[in-house]
């Protein structure tokens, strides 16, 4: 069956994959960029819902961990306010609301996470984007709540393609030094996204941790990504105090992805198999060029 899928931040990472996802499949997909619909002109982003249609809007427009430190109001009204009007349109319209929340809600103890754990919210952005969550999940039925972990894949002409930035890093020769103190569980977008698609089939609104299956430290994700490139960059783990950030963000952004199994769905592919997979992929974009 054919459906409307209706994608906030348009030419973003995941939005892309999302638009390619569901462009393949046959559906019909609307990805405006932030050009095209700025999210906090609400009555526009009314207008398009309502004129569209969509079975399903996908939010994944958000003010990003730094700038939110550094701009506080505009983080709770694109993280929080735009996200919460955003679902109320939802309701109205009776489209499905997929909110793309955060894995950032732990604190620093290092350890997996679950959809039951209390949060901790350490960050401007932890705070304006789990207030989203809470939101969303009041103002529409139909909301499913996606905490994803560390997001790669895409193509390398994304700016924030963490994978080819690791790469070019890694091509210099030297070595590279990155946080061992930070813990993540890295998702591959391209897995994601079928994951989340597995969740609206499924058709059961809640939350759920969408995350590559394992974790391990920044510098265990950078020294994958480099073997994965064949490339012999020695990679040194290091005090993340070294690199000073605005946001004091948690130690431990591992998850559980429990709502899933609970619900019948096989969990997420491995991390590790998951960046093999994708630096493939990165590399053969990259010959071809
Ligand atoms: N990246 C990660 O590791 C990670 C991890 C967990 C969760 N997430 C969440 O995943 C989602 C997608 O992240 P991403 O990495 O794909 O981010 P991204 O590449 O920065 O995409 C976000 C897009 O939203 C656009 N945008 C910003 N403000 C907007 C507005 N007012 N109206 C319309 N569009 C607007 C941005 O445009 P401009 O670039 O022009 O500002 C950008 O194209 C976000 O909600 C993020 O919080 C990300």
């Amino acid at each position: 069956m054919k459906r409307k899928i209706f994608i906030t931040g348009g030419g973003g990472m995941l939005a892309s994959e999302m638009e390619f996802f569901y462009s393949k499949r046959g559906d019909d997909v609307f990805a405006p960029t932030i050009g095209q619909l700025n999210i906090l002109e609400i009555g526009k982003v009314e207008d398009a819902i309502l004129h569209f249609k969509p079975d399903y809007v996908l939010h994944t427009a958000a003010l990003h961990v730094n700038d939110c430190e550094e701009h506080p109001e505009m983080a709770f009204k694109l993280n929080s306010w735009a996200t919460s009007n955003l679902a109320r349109i939802c309701q109205k319209n009776n489209s499905g609301f997929v909110y793309i929340s955060s894995c950032g809600y732990f604190g620093d103890e290092v350890k997996y996470y679950s959809e039951y754990d209390p949060v901790v919210l350490k960050t401007v952005y932890a705070r304006a984007k789990h207030q989203g969550e809470v939101l969303a999940i009041k103002e529409c039925e139909r909301t499913f709540a996606i905490r994803p972990g560390w997001l790669f894949g895409g193509s390398v002409k994304q700016p924030k393609n963490f994978v080819y930035q690791r790469y070019l890093e890694a091509s210099k020769g030297g070595e590279i030094k990155t946080a061992g103190d930070k813990f993540g569980s890295p998702t591959y977008i391209g897995d994601l996204v079928m994951k989340i698609d597995e969740i609206l089939m499924a058709d059961r609104p809640g939350l759920y941790h969408v995350t590559g299956n394992g974790g391990g430290s920044r510098a265990d994700y950078v020294k994958k990504i480099v073997e994965n490139c064949g490339l012999k960059t020695k990679v040194v783990p290091v005090d993340s105090g070294l690199f000073p950030r605005k946001a004091n963000v948690p130690d431990c952004e591992m998850l559980h992805n429990w709502n899933l199994k609970f619900i019948g769905l096989s969990p997420m592919p491995n991390w590790e198999d998951a960046i093999e997979r994708y630096c493939k992929t990165m590399l053969e974009e990259l010959k071809s060029e």
